[in-house]
């Protein structure tokens, strides 16, 4: 069946069919009303291509970087947490599909496979860890501690959860996580970092939501990243980021970089879908660290037109779980392979034959409401 899916959407589909109730609805929802949840992808079709023609695009290079780290296209994989429910090997699969491709893979903090897993079974892999920061010091100092010695590149330092959003149909199904499966990056320690909820129903609410009320500490502030900035050489990504306002603050911190994104709108609802929020992040930054965007993006178009508008690389989450829950690490690398494939021939059909055409080019992306304000 998964062979026959020869775009996002198909695996979506399929994925429903395979996945339980329970992990369905925590991969798919967003927070309460959901509006930027649909937006994220809606807001992709108000920007349109101006193409060029009469180019020459039988060569096309994809290559772009993620800080100084070369990857074959610019489409990474973005943390989800929890891949295990939905394949056998989980975060391990994921990992595979990227490195198969040369592109780049980030371990969420509260992955169902460890930080060494990862570097044991997919050394080669181009890899990130995304932090959460706990309220125990000494827990987030450890994590930071593996992802040196485990190879990881930068820190991908989440920001917009000092609570966890209220996702409705995670709290109506009292979500946890199956009992054969744990928080691999807390399984060793002796404080109640692996507390998670286990076994469907064991929580009073969403199980996630309160076990982020517990640990995850709701005071971070940027003290917490200048503090990370002491205790580690490895550079910071901050995710999370909406606002040209936060993006100058990052930078005024030496940031490295900024992933513009709202956690896949299961945060904050209400906040601009990401593609929109972009141009004023790009804009602040004016090139003094990279920028790039997750949210929403489910065909090669969108990853064009993101990058058009001054993302280095876009990171996919959703779309990796329903390629891993419709046939594992073969079916997230479909999925990857679908989204370079698409956005090589966007590239072609727009007469650009590398990024730092797609990026110079002046308005080959341009929002709607720009053109008809023309006529
Ligand atoms: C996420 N996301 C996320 N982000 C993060 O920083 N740490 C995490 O552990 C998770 N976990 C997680 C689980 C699931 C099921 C989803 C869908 C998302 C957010 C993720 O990194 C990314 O921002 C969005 O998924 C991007 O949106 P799309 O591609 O899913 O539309």
């Amino acid at each position: 069946m998964a062979d026959k899916c020869i775009c996002v959407k198909d695996f979506e589909i399929l994925a429903a069919k395979r996945l339980d109730k329970n992990a369905l609805d925590y991969y798919k929802s967003g927070a309460t009303d959901e509006q930027t949840l649909k937006e994220n992808c809606t807001a992709f079709k108000s920007w349109r291509f101006q193409p060029q023609v009469l180019r020459d695009v039988l060569n096309v290079n994809m290559e772009s970087s993620v800080l100084g780290s070369k990857i074959a296209f610019p489409i990474c994989i973005a943390p989800t947490a929890m891949n295990k429910m939905a394949s056998h090997d989980g975060e391990i699969d994921s990992a595979k599909a990227a490195n198969s491709l040369s592109t780049g893979f980030v371990l969420s903090s509260w992955a169902t496979s460890s930080i060494e897993e990862i570097t044991t079974n997919v050394p080669d892999v181009i890899r990130w860890f995304q932090l959460y920061v706990y309220k125990d010091k000494t827990v987030t100092e450890n994590l930071v501690r593996r992802a040196e010695r485990n190879g990881y590149r930068a820190l991908i330092v989440t920001v917009d959860t000092p609570l966890l959003g209220k996702r409705y149909q995670d709290t109506r199904n009292k979500f946890a996580l199956p009992s054969n499966l744990t928080l691999k990056n807390f399984e060793n320690e002796t404080t109640k970092e692996d507390g998670f909820p286990k076994g469907v129903k064991s929580a009073r609410e969403s199980g996630l939501a309160e076990y982020v009320a517990s640990l995850i500490d709701p005071s971070l502030s940027w003290e917490d990243i200048d503090w990370l900035k002491t205790i580690t050489d490895l550079p910071i990504i901050v995710k999370g980021i909406l606002t040209a306002e936060m993006a100058l603050e990052a930078v005024d911190h030496n940031i490295a970089g900024i992933l513009v994104s709202n956690h896949g709108a299961r945060q904050l609802d209400g906040v601009l879908p990401t593609i929109n929020a972009l141009p004023q992040v790009v804009k602040a930054v004016d090139g003094r660290c990279e920028v790039y965007l997750d949210g929403g993006i489910r065909n090669g178009g969108d990853v064009a037109k993101a990058i058009a508008l001054g993302a280095k690389a876009v990171f996919v989450g959703r779309p990796i779980l329903w390629g891993l829950a419709c046939d594992g690490k073969r079916g997230a690398q479909r999925v990857l392979e679908i989204l370079r494939d698409e956005f090589g021939v966007t590239m072609k059909l727009l007469g650009v034959t590398s990024i730092v055409e797609l990026q110079s080019v002046h308005d080959l992306v341009i929002h709607e409401s720009r053109i008809l304000s023309r006529l």
